[in-house]
């Protein structure tokens, strides 16, 4: 009964481990910018980048821009050059981790690569 007790526990805690590591492994794999925060990038986006895209775009759509069908950005590291670019040009005065937050947001909400 002791023996038998002692292993179900490390049994579990086993699996614990497991899960903890495959969780980690996962969610780095399937994200592009882990280090990015999305919710700031939501933020950071609506204020600066949203205005100028709407007036580009027919019926003030400008997150159509991001349409698989009207995007000319094809890979992650062309996103966060456009971001980059954007966020230059609009003299943002963003940091890195800011234009991450910000190629994150996009990431999850449109592009979507892996
Ligand atoms: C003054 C206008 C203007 C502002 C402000 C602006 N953009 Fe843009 N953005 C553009 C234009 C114009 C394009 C299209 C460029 C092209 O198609 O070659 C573009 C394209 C993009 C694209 C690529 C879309 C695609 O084709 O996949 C991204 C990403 C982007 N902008 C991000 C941003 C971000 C982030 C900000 C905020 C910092 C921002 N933009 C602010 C004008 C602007």
């Amino acid at each position: 009964m002791f023996f038998l007790e002692e292993d179900s526990v490390s049994v579990l805690s086993r699996t614990l481990i497991t899960l903890t590591v495959l969780t980690c492994a996962s969610s780095a794999w399937a994200n592009p910018f882990p280090a990015g925060n999305r919710e700031h990038g939501r933020s950071l986006h609506a204020s600066k980048c949203v205005s100028c895209h709407n007036s580009m775009m027919p019926g003030n759509r400008g997150e159509e821009l991001y349409d698989e069908f009207n995007r000319k950005v094809k890979t992650i590291s062309q996103l966060r050059g456009m971001v980059d670019f954007c966020a230059n040009r609009t003299k943002t005065g963003w940091f890195d981790e800011e234009v991450i937050s910000v190629s994150r947001y996009l990431n999850d909400q449109h592009y979507q690569f892996k």
